[in-house]
């Protein structure tokens, strides 16, 4: 029997409309429904597929119950011996940190693929369905496993995916690890290993999401000052995430407020803010090879962890 490909659906311009088809910039994010993008696919109707509307809306919002929902509802249905792999459907502004969020918590043994469209559905050339038909012929890849993106013909592991572009239809780059493969006529042509990892666990994102830890990124630039860390560590910020000047340099005023949020004992992890690269020494810390928000999750998840623990 032919395993069941379960596609979640969050919104996002996949899920977008406009008032005119020409129209790509001025459209509303999450209004179609997750089983109205499967039915413009007709290329998918003979497959078994399952749909569930997990939430609706613009991942500019994204938000911790949402990614508490998502996460839950994606646990249970990887769960299921019928269940081959899962599609989610998201906006492609905040994909990058769901996917992390997703591959740390779960290293899923089958394959979850987040799929997202840089047009919305009433564009002229719409993208989503073929990125959606993209992402469910990786889903049923042999072997497909962890939490990877397609996008535009090609797909990337959770751990590399950064948007890089605002407006082209090939919005997300894998850096210097390149992408794990491309989507050619419904087969995928793997360049790389999938994602693997040991998984933190879904109990960590249990409870009242109002109490998970409030994690900060601060930027060092020309003229920086301490006073937003200050403010933030007044306010109780939980952590901190510097997105450093090159190779991890930080602006003197903003370093001697960052020390202070130390002598706190609020953790501060160090990334770069360079779009690609990782920092380079030692004592570079965890979040060396991250991007902020990547890190950002990272250490939502490590103060999760420890209060767990
Ligand atoms: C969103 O992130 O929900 C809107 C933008 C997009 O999907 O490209």
């Amino acid at each position: 029997m032919q395993s069941k490909i379960v596609i979640l659906g969050t919104g996002g311009t996949i899920a977008g409309t406009a008032a005119n088809p020409h129209d790509n910039v001025a459209y509303t994010a999450g209004q179609r429904s997750v089983a109205d993008l499967l039915a413009a696919v007709p290329a998918l109707a003979g497959l078994s597929l399952e749909a569930e509307q997990v939430a609706q809306l613009d991942s500019k919002d994204m938000d911790f119950a949402t990614w508490q929902r998502l996460a839950q509802s994606l646990g249970r249905h990887l769960a299921r011996s019928d269940v081959g792999g899962v599609v989610i459907t998201h906006g492609t502004d905040t994909l990058e940190e769901t996917a992390w969020l997703l591959q740390r918590v779960l290293a899923p043994s089958k394959p979850v693929v987040l799929v997202a469209a840089m047009r919305p559905s009433t564009a002229l050339a719409a993208d989503g369905p073929q990125n959606l038909l993209d992402a469910v012929a990786v889903a049923r890849a042999p072997g497909a496993r962890g939490v990877v993106v397609a996008l535009a013909g090609r797909v990337h592991a959770a751990g590399d995916v950064r948007k890089v572009r605002p407006y082209r239809l090939d919005a997300f780059d894998s850096g210097d690890a390149g992408v794990l493969g491309v989507v050619e006529e419904g087969h995928l042509r793997r360049f790389r290993d999938w994602p693997a990892g040991v998984p933190l666990g879904l109990a960590l994102l249990e409870g009242d999401v109002a109490r998970w830890p409030w994690v900060e990124i601060v930027t060092s630039h020309a003229g920086a000052r301490g006073d937003a860390v200050r403010a933030l560590c007044a306010a109780g910020v939980h952590g901190l995430v510097v997105a450093a000047t090159g190779n991890g340099t930080v602006h003197q005023s903003l370093q001697a407020a960052l020390d202070e949020a130390v002598a706190a004992a609020i953790p501060v992890w160090r990334c770069t803010r360079c779009a690609g690269g990782v920092l380079v020494g030692t004592d570079v810390g965890p979040a060396a090879a991250m991007s902020p928000w990547q890190a950002r999750v990272e250490l939502l998840l490590t103060l999760l962890a420890a209060r767990a623990g």
